[in-house]
């Protein structure tokens, strides 16, 4: 029998239901503290508990919980990566510990009840320990006394079997990873787990969190309590039992690439040029299905959450085009995954026609922006011949005044066999730069208050250059993912909000003041460069994306320290500020702190 996403789901409620477990329902996609866009692991909403605070559901948890990753959406399009994909997790918040965590994994897996996995096909991996965790030799022998031969229990450094959140900082733990072997031969003698040439698959992670980093590089710390916190990929899982070549051949996929094969006339096959459209096409509206129909909808925008929804449904549009259906069409799909999903999700119901709108718009939007685009490319190349080239001029006029990604004109043209000078494109742009900066002048904007003397201005530079070293201080010494919420600058003093789940303790106000004081110190130079803002998303730039700076934003960089799309001003090196004194700390919204600072 098909183990669809559906029965896969239900089992595992049943499953914890009968371990006495409660579920937690409802879970968004955007986390309730907002110190990250996306919810990226089941266990995110669950720190405050597992830090200590008490559950009102009590001390054993599980969640079917969509999670959104965009760290490798370059990646998605070959047969198993995904942005939005479902986490099982199961939650111990200081009750049971490794014993009932692996031998409660181990019967969920291979009892003929649950998934009746051949236990032949199980290996294990477990921390080996380092300086300061030892060697989790408990873990092995749980394993072995349920069943696992020692030969197919490895032992790993923390590379492999420790898991903590993105950054670093917060619970954490050694892991115990569970892999599947998909029966593919050996690739060499030495093939394991660890080798990622498709005979094994990890399936599963349960982490013993009983360590806290509370602060970044802090040394290691008990948490009061152990806790288990486990994740297990369902797209994953339901690919390997069924024996599916590629996670999307996953049920929930089928109907989306059926419609898709259906419009364009074109089989899926990933050994074919268009298997990774269809891929991209499927992943990408699926997310955006899930952002959309969210308890707290996200739309698309150019700011945080609403730029990462633009750029998959702009992705998808790309993708469309490669398999040359009408990307309004791509609402077919939307809708193929609102009906599959709407059962278990009952948000779906009430705001099906919300979810297809704001596609069937956004895709409108975009196809709008670059229509002029195409024709004015028409027009360049109408009289051109495979092996012409398209001068950079040319090129930066389509993407300067017709908003057209460089990108896109290179495939135009690859299409044709025409050529583009990227170098005379690079010169334009770095031209426009320059002419920018020069009529840039002294305007105020992003919450700057306006100047009105010469020593006014200079102030209000100085004072918003402490923001960048403030903010850049918070994210080392708070929280790495720390995010600007507002900020307001009077030739007085500076007032800066920034997401943080916590009132800042007096240590922290004073490594701030005292990282911000050694970068004035240092002299660093603040230099400003324009560029796309994609290209400054990938440089590391952080800051508030921001509509009102169009789509070529202002990169502000502080030596190594720090680097922020800003539109500006700023002074010219930190040494101009002077000292820098926090006056208060204080709470501004749910899980937004406030600190007023000057410069004296
Ligand atoms: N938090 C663990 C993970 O995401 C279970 O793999």
């Amino acid at each position: 029998m098909e183990l669809t996403s559906k029965i896969l789901m239900r089992k595992w409620r049943d499953f914890w239901n009968s371990k006495n477990h409660k579920e937690i329902k409802g879970a968004s996609l955007i986390p309730a503290d907002n110190s990250v866009l996306f919810t990226t692991a089941g266990m995110q909403p669950l720190i405050p508990y597992l830090m200590g605070e008490q559950h009102p559901l009590g001390k054993r948890l599980f969640d079917i919980q969509p999670c959104l990753r965009t760290n490798d959406i370059d990646e998605v399009g070959d047969n198993r990566h995904h942005t939005m994909f479902f986490m099982l997790g199961n939650w111990s918040i200081g009750d049971y510990f490794k014993e009932e965590a692996i031998r409660w994994s181990y019967e969920y897996l291979t009892d003929k009840k649950w998934l009746g996995i051949d236990p032949e096909r199980l290996a294990v991996t477990i921390f080996e320990g380092d300086d300061k965790v030892p060697r989790d030799t408990r873990s092995a022998e749980i394993w072995q006394e349920c069943g696992i031969p020692q030969n197919r229990i490895y032992f790993c450094p923390k590379a492999d079997n420790w898991w903590e959140i993105g950054g670093g900082v917060g619970p954490c733990g050694p892991d115990t990873e569970i892999f599947y072997d998909t029966g593919k031969p050996a690739c060499s003698e030495t093939c394991g787990p660890q080798c990622d040439c498709g005979k094994w698959v990890e399936i599963w992670n349960n982490v013993f969190m009983e360590f806290n980093v509370p602060t970044k590089d802090a040394p290691l710390e008990k948490l009061p309590q152990q806790n288990v916190d486990t994740g297990m990929g369902l797209e994953r899982i339901e690919c390997v039992l069924n024996g599916y070549d590629s996670t999307f051949r996953d049920d929930c996929f089928r109907e989306p690439i059926r419609i898709l094969e259906d419009l364009s006339g074109k089989k899926f096959d990933f050994n074919n040029e268009f298997g990774k459209y269809f891929c991209i096409i499927s992943d990408h509206i699926r997310a955006s299905v899930f952002l959309l129909g969210d308890l707290q909808p996200t739309t698309p925008g150019n700011v945080g959450q609403g730029y990462v929804l633009r750029r998959l449904i702009r992705r998808a549009v790309n993708c469309a085009r490669k398999l040359e259906i009408n990307p309004a069409d791509l609402t077919k799909i939307a809708d193929a995954y609102v009906q599959y999903y709407k059962e278990d999700f009952e948000n779906f119901v009430k705001v099906e026609n919300f979810i297809l709108d704001e596609i069937s718009k956004e895709v409108e939007k975009f196809a709008h922006a670059i229509e002029g685009g195409i024709k004015e490319f028409n027009r360049i190349t109408e009289n051109m011949k495979a092996g012409d080239m398209i001068d950079g001029a040319a090129a930066f006029r389509l993407f300067d005044t017709f908003g057209f990604p460089l990108d896109l004109t290179l495939d135009l043209a690859g299409e044709r066999g025409i050529k583009v000078d990227r170098e005379g494109f690079d010169k334009s742009y770095t031209e426009h730069q320059q002419k920018s900066r020069d009529n840039s002048g002294a305007m105020f904007k992003g919450g700057v208050a306006a100047a009105t003397t010469e020593e006014d201005a200079v102030k209000l530079r100085r004072l918003h250059s402490a923001t960048h070293l403030l903010l850049a201080a918070i994210r080392r010494v708070v929280n790495p993912d720390a995010e600007q919420r507002g900020s307001n600058i009077t030739p007085e003093r500076l007032r800066f909000d920034f997401s943080c789940d916590h009132k800042l303790t007096p240590e922290e106000l004073k490594q701030l003041e005292d990282l911000v004081n050694e970068q004035i110190a240092r002299d660093l130079p603040i230099t400003c460069e324009e560029m796309p803002i994609d290209k400054a998303r990938e440089s590391g730039a952080i800051g508030i994306f921001d509509s009102k700076y169009g789509d070529t934003v202002k990169v502000y960089t502080m030596g190594d320290f720090s680097k922020e799309i800003c539109g500006g001003p700023h002074a010219e090196h930190t040494g101009e500020l002077g000292h820098f004194k926090i006056q208060k700390e204080e709470s501004s919204s749910s899980g937004v702190r406030r600190i007023k600072a000057v410069l004296e």
